[in-house]
């Protein structure tokens, strides 16, 4: 990679930062479109983030993505927010304008749905039912996302009732919260199935869950990719349902803010898939 003094710079801020795949995933599209352009790891405390933020343009960067545990906190920071990001109430993309301005874009919603149509391409999310484990600020995009692709119901299972309430008045929408222990109640007639809780992650607790009553037809989909082949989604595997792991997610919301930042709307491959499980 060559980066010369006319180079484009756009990088990942967050707290800590040195996990984020954000450096290697934007690196890898720099390199493969021959892009005068660097995308660097930013760590920002959170008492320095409305320092950091309001420095972007000054500093001529083209934006950053923002992480854990900036992306509710970087919002009220914006001169503008897209709706979706209200909406879902986080920003994980600012993109400054040409004229300095702080534009705040939420791009997890896009990345979701656009990795569930590559690892189930026949299924149409309008056709039924949708299960949704999970109300923290993932499980916020992928509901804002099955709603926005005409899901007629989105069950909403969490274990604190109260933020899965708390997501159904934020974003509208047809969507049912439901009490954790009634979990299995919800997949009689569920067309999709989304883990977007943290369980089942590497170093975290298993997520129990019975799949007896869902149809075999329904998507599995888990938004955890450590590991990438998570026991539901193996459990889903074994019983016949088409199932779609997590990294498909990480990879695509990357893309709107790759395009805004250095100009291409790159493409998710095999490739890129082997590059990112291999920085492991
Ligand atoms: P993120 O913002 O990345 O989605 P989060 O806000 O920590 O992460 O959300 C984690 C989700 O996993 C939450 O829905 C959480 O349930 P609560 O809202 O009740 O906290 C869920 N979760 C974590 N540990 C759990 C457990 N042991 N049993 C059930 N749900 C759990």
């Amino acid at each position: 990679m060559t980066v010369t003094g006319q180079a484009r710079v756009a990088g990942v801020i967050g707290w800590p930062i040195g996990h984020s795949r954000s450096p290697q995933l934007h690196g890898y599209w720099l390199d493969r479109y021959g892009i005068d352009g660097a995308y660097v790891p930013l760590p920002v405390a959170p008492e320095r983030l409305e320092q950091a933020i309001r420095a972007l343009p000054a500093l001529g960067l083209a934006g950053v993505n923002v992480t854990v545990p900036h992306k509710e906190a970087v919002l009220p920071l914006m001169d503008e927010v897209e709706p979706l990001a209200r909406r879902i109430g986080a920003v994980n993309t600012v993109v400054v304008g040409d004229d300095a301005g702080l534009w705040g874009r939420n791009t997890d919603a896009f990345g979701f749905m656009a990795a569930l149509r590559a690892g189930a391409p026949t299924f149409d999310p309008a056709t039924g039912p949708a299960v949704v484990l999970g109300a923290g600020g993932a499980a916020r995009a992928v509901v804002a996302a099955l709603i926005e692709a005409g899901a007629p119901v989105v069950r909403l299972v969490n274990r604190t009732v109260a933020k899965a309430e708390r997501i159904a008045a934020d974003l509208g929408g047809p969507v049912e919260p439901i009490d954790w222990e009634r979990r299995g109640d919800a997949l009689g007639d569920a067309a999709l199935l989304v883990n977007a809780t943290s369980l089942g992650m590497k170093g975290r607790p298993a997520l129990e869950f019975d799949l007896d009553a869902l149809p075999l037809e329904a998507v599995v989909n888990d938004i955890v990719y450590t590991p990438l082949e998570t026991d539901l989604l193996a459990a889903a595997r074994a019983r016949g349902n088409p199932a779609v792991d997590g990294l498909g997610m990480l990879l695509h919301q990357a893309r709107p803010a790759f395009e805004a930042f250095f100009g291409r709307d790159p493409e998710v491959t095999t490739a890129l898939r082997d590059h990112v499980l291999a920085g492991d």
